[in-house]
């Protein structure tokens, strides 16, 4: 059963454990503002707020993709969408603003739209930010518009504030309710599963060793609505509220850093990792859409195993560790240990991560992260390369170099690390390494780009990264770029 709030009303329904929200809401329910474009977390149509009390009690919206958004994750949850917004003929202000800048022709897109701009809105009110370029770019690079074009979209979001605030009343609604799954403790025979803690969780995995783990279910949802996969059972780790927490913790080998729940979302981890590692979290305003980064989390990201996955190849580099939690306990591994063979890991059957450990930059060292994809928004790699090294005495130090998209899993380009290791940041070092990359990847051609493509895309991402450092120990461009162009 599922218990939550509707727009503002009470709202119980049965659904199978690999309903969509969408589903649920057009098909069971009959609410149909929300619309199907893509059915696969890339268009934005069926976009919708859901809403959860933060630590002060008062609800944070977050927009999401209801066709991947399983239902039962909706339990005790504040769903809003854009059939609930108006109050008769008040129209919500993201409302108001779409009319008065004519920002749909259509209206196919124009709810999902909406509902980003309700998500923007209700942001603004908590916590009022100028509304940079870079903010609504954020906000909207989820939603596709065929017809309209995005500038009036844009003048839409950008004039919000000056239409009446009518808000329905019910978005305030106070102290969180209590569903009636959280009253009656937890059903280990229920199909879905949603743990509150570490010690239910592996009661679950030790009943169910061989049920789906869902997290934010931006990927696992796609097995649903693409492949029409069917579940018997799900565990939601989403719960959990030890995989929801980034704890300081210092390693026996002496590094500093944080163990990162695996439930942790994009959004609440991107403001944490500005100030270790900027181009981390400059990489993770490039991954998904807004929609996907509040739902989707590292834990899942790795867990997937996709060769292409943005995260695996910078904590590679960066030699993270994993927390792995089952009905026999923990155990730890490098994160260099878990990726088998494609789409196959170190995870055993019944067996979830439980939290990624994310080490301390150490004095002098420097992540430096690349993505190529078609798209710069919402739009997965081709190739990504992430470096991480430091100088000592004007020679490369503890260098790792790690790939995605050059090989059946995220890997690092071990016989290129060794051309670098130790050596000068010069031309012959580089070119080395480049050369190197022959024996560290075979990479494969698909729709996002050609075997050679990715080839030669690798090599060029390594002269990026002799230019940087060389830069960086010059300091001086034009004395670097006439350096290699010179060789
Ligand atoms: C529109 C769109 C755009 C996307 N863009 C990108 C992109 O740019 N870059 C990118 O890397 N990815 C992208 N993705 C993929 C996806 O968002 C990420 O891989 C995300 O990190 C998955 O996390 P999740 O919590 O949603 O995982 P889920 O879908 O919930 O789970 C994914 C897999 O991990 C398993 N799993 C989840 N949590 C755990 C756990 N704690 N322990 C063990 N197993 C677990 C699940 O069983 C499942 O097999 C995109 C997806 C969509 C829909
Ligand atoms: S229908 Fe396209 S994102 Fe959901
Ligand atoms: S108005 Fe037609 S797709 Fe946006």
């Amino acid at each position: 059963m599922i218990d939550f709030m509707l727009n503002g009303q009470p709202c119980r329904s049965e659904a199978s454990p690999e309903t969509s929200v969408l589903e649920l809401l057009r098909e069971t329910l009959g609410v149909t503002g929300t619309k199907e474009g893509c059915a696969s977390g890339d268009c934005g149509a069926c976009t919708v707020a859901i809403g959860e009390p933060g630590p002060d009690g008062e609800l944070r919206y977050h927009s999401a993709n209801a066709c991947i958004t399983p239902a039962h994750q909706l339990n005790g949850r504040y769903l809003v969408t854009v059939d609930g917004l108006a109050q008769g003929d008040a129209l919500h202000p993201a409302q108001a603003a779409m009319v008065a800048c004519h920002g749909s022709q259509c209206g196919f897109c124009t709810p999902g739209i909406v509902m980003s701009l309700f998500t923007l809105h209700e942001q603004q009110r908590q916590a009022p930010a100028p509304l940079t370029p870079q903010r609504l770019e954020a906000a909207l690079g989820g939603n596709l518009c065929r017809c309209t074009g995005y500038r009036p979209i844009r003048d839409a979001a950008m004039s919000m504030d000056s239409h009446p605030d009518h808000r329905p009343l019910w978005l305030d609604a106070g102290a969180p309710r209590d569903s009636e799954a959280n009253k009656t403790g937890l059903d280990l025979d229920a199909s879905f599963l949603q743990p509150g803690s570490l010690a239910e969780l592996t009661d679950c995995l030790a009943r169910h060793p061989q049920a789906r783990l869902v997290a934010g279910a931006t990927d696992l949802w796609l097995e649903s609505t693409q492949r029409l996969a069917r579940f018997e059972r799900v565990i939601d780790v989403t719960r959990v509220a030890e995989l929801n927490v980034v704890e300081e913790a210092e390693l026996q080998d002496g590094r500093r850093g944080w163990w990162i729940g695996a439930a942790v979302t994009y959004s609440r981890l991107e403001p944490l990792l500005e100030e270790p590692y900027d181009a981390f979290a400059h990489l993770l305003h490039r991954l998904g859409s807004q929609q996907v980064r509040n739902r989707g989390t590292l834990g899942g990201n790795i867990a997937n195993a996709s060769p292409i996955g943005d995260t695996p190849p910078v904590l590679l580099a960066l030699g993270s560790r994993l927390r792995l939690v089952g009905p026999e306990g923990e155990r730890e591994l490098p994160l260099d240990d878990f990726f088998l063979d494609y789409k196959r890991t170190a995870l055993r059957e019944g067996e979830a991560i439980r939290a990624i450990f994310l080490p301390r930059p150490v004095a002098g060292q420097t992540l430096k992260v690349w993505k190529l994809s078609k798209r710069r928004e919402d739009d997965i790699s081709a190739v990504l390369g992430a470096f991480a090294w430091r100088m000592e005495n004007g020679v490369i130090r503890d260098v790792r170099l790690a790939f995605g998209g050059m090989a059946a899993i995220p890997k690092r380009a071990a016989h290129a690390e060794a051309a670098l290791e130790g050596q000068a940041p010069d031309a012959a070092a580089f070119r080395a390494a480049r050369e190197a990359l022959a024996e560290d990847f075979q990479p494969m051609s698909d729709v996002r780009g050609s075997a050679e493509y990715r080839r030669l895309s690798a090599a060029n991402l390594l002269e990026r990264l002799h230019l940087v450092i060389a830069q960086a120990e010059t300091d001086s461009p034009r004395e670097v770029m006439l350096h290699a162009y010179a060789h």
